[in-house]
């Protein structure tokens, strides 16, 4: 896909746009088989950062998808070490050798793999949910953080704490630069970030939704259906904690502290691609609840941007006394 040519793009001069090489402040999720050439490079090419995911652990596919981001982009963009999901000990190497700066590693300890990317000449931002695990980040030598409210979707703390709270908590403890996520998805929400103490955004649940997701329309159609409340946080007695979708499935065992839902995870292919909804869990954050059409990265990226600036500005006129 071609670049979007928008010349009047707002610009975000910060450590997030400088670190990163982006036009915009906002980062794609990584996301198990959805994060590929497809969406990474739509995401790419209208000035943010697209991700490539490895949690699906085919590194082989993965290979593949970056060596299309190359036709697809001359854009920046990243990959994504979730390391409960990849537990391949070349992972490193793996990465360094596709030539990507940019890399998030989540699900893990920091102390793993920060050195060894930080070595390779690699940025490294680490995804936490608690002050805890950011200070072990920074301690660890990352050179920003995730900060992941538990209203987002995918695997979280099993006590999650919402980005209201943990953002400007993490931001006025530690000065290292933040990108927020959990419950983003337009310039409000991005404002409200920049307000809190982050430098950018991350987007998960709204890029599942977006045009480009390779994900099943029924997949979009339950999000674009969803309320505020059609969410479920599984598994929060034992590991992994998730959140996703309300379905018949994964409400079955919105209570259960006996089993463990990842067995619910049966058949993700017949639903990320088949559509059957009830053929596994399709992970989603609460903010399913503010997504109610299906739109284009290029706009979505663009609207966040935009709409971003004009909250600041807005506030400004408004509240002028500041
Ligand atoms: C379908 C799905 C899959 C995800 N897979 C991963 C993953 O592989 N690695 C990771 O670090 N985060 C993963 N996440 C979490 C996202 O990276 C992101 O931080 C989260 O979705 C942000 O909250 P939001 O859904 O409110 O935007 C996933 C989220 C979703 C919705």
């Amino acid at each position: 896909m071609p670049a979007v040519d928008t010349p009047a793009r707002p610009r975000f001069a910060n450590r997030i746009t400088e670190l990163l090489g982006v036009e915009v402040p906002i980062v794609q999720a990584p996301m198990g088989w959805i994060a590929r050439a497809q969406l990474a490079s739509a995401v790419s090419n209208a000035g943010a950062m697209g991700i490539i995911e490895t949690s699906s652990g085919e590194l082989d596919a993965v290979r593949d998808e970056i060596r299309k981001m190359r036709d697809l982009t001359d854009k920046p963009f990243g990959v994504n070490i979730a390391q409960a999901f990849v537990r391949d000990p070349g992972i490193v190497d793996f990465v360094v050798e596709q030539g990507v700066q940019f890399v998030t590693t989540s699900a893990g300890n920091p102390n793993r793999y920060t050195g060894q990317l930080k070595a390779a000449g690699l940025t490294v931002f680490h995804v936490v949910p608690t002050m805890a695990a950011a200070q072990k980040a920074v301690d660890a030598g990352v050179d920003g953080l995730v900060v992941e409210g538990g209203e987002g979707g995918g695997f979280k703390s099993p006590r999650p704490v919402s980005t209201m709270v943990l953002l400007p908590l993490v931001a006025s403890r530690l000065g290292v630069p933040i990108i927020a996520a959990g419950g983003f998805v337009d310039g409000p929400t991005m404002a409200a970030a920049l307000a809190l103490g982050a430098e950018g955004v991350q987007l998960g649940t709204r890029m599942v939704s977006a045009l480009e997701s390779p994900v099943h329309d029924n997949w979009k159609q339950a999000i674009l259906d969803a309320d505020e409340q059609g969410t479920v946080l599984l598994n929060t007695h034992t590991s992994p904690a998730m959140r996703a979708l309300r379905t018949a499935r994964s409400e079955s065992r919105e209570w259960d502290t006996t089993s463990n839902a990842m067995e619910l995870m049966a058949d993700p292919m017949a639903l990320y691609f088949g559509g059957d909804m009830e053929a596994a869990l399709a992970l989603g954050g609460q903010v399913v609840g503010r997504i109610d059409e299906i739109k284009p990265v290029a706009e979505i990226i663009d609207e966040c941007a935009r709409g971003c600036l004009e909250v600041v500005a807005d506030l400004a006129a408004r509240y002028p006394g500041a």
